[in-house]
């Protein structure tokens, strides 16, 4: 069976040359068994555009870096698979974030801002004593933190979310996904009203419009729905408490 020539629509801009206008540049490439996204990509700047900008390291789904929107569409270019597209494909960088140049983004500045903001660590009063044994959690507990800690930072629940689409500041599905592990962790001491003092707002869990299209673009399956969905709960019943 003969393969597919594939059309690659790919957006170029380097923001070190801002007199240059951003343009949409067009590839053509012969598709191959088992061709993912990766692949194409590293094909075409190996044998024709040496200046194409993307990140990968991993390849496999667990460094979240490929990101980029795929047909519209927020999700890893490494787990995609060229034979499960149109052979007109158009690649964009995520929005939200700042643009590094053509399909990559600054993911890690942004993540960070939002631990920082929302405080994403364990907060409790007693002293660490470095031979202590570890504390111990049930069973249930520890497996409701390790399926939401699951998070890769790769940035596609923030990408395709309306809400930080248009606020700068909106903490988006990652951000109380994140901020979730740590209500659920019994070993952070904070009370609602702690919790309520960093997500009770409309850049925290009351900007979310709860369309859920986070939930569907989630490559990794987290289920940020039920994870908004509780701590919108926690933080309803904290601000009516207030
Ligand atoms: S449900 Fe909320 S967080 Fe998820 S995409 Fe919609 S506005 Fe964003
Ligand atoms: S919650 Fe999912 S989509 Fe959002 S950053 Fe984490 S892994 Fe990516
Ligand atoms: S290259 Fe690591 S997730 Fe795609």
């Amino acid at each position: 069976m003969s393969s597919r020539q594939l059309t690659l629509h790919i957006f170029r801009y380097n923001p070190e040359t801002p007199k240059q206008q951003p343009t949409t540049q067009t590839y053509l490439l012969q598709e191959e068994p088992g061709m993912t996204l990766f692949i194409a990509l590293n094909k075409i700047r190996e044998e024709q555009d040496p200046g194409l900008k993307f990140d990968f390291v991993c390849r496999a789904g667990i460094c979240g870096s490929c990101g980029m929107l795929i047909n519209g569409r927020p999700t890893l270019a490494c787990r995609t698979l060229t034979k499960d597209l149109p052979a007109n494909i158009t690649l964009m960088p995520l929005p939200v974030f700042k643009l590094l140049g053509d399909l990559s983004v600054d993911t890690g500045t942004w993540f960070r801002d939002v631990s920082v903001r929302t405080e994403a660590w364990v907060h409790t009063d007693k002293a660490f004593i470095p031979d202590a044994q570890e504390e111990r959690m049930d069973n249930e507990t520890a497996q409701q933190i390790y399926e939401v800690e699951r998070c890769i930072e790769c940035g596609c629940c923030i990408g395709g979310c309306a809400t930080a689409n248009i606020k700068p500041n909106f903490i988006g599905a990652a951000g109380v996904n994140r901020l979730s592990r740590f209500m659920i962790d019994p070993r952070d001491e904070r009370n609602e009203q702690e919790y309520f003092d960093v997500v009770g707002s409309e850049d925290g869990i009351f900007g979310c419009i709860g369309l859920m299209a986070c939930d569907d673009n989630c490559p990794i399956g987290i289920p940020l729905q039920g994870q908004l969905a509780y701590v919108r709960r926690k933080m309803a019943l904290a601000g009516w408490r207030r």
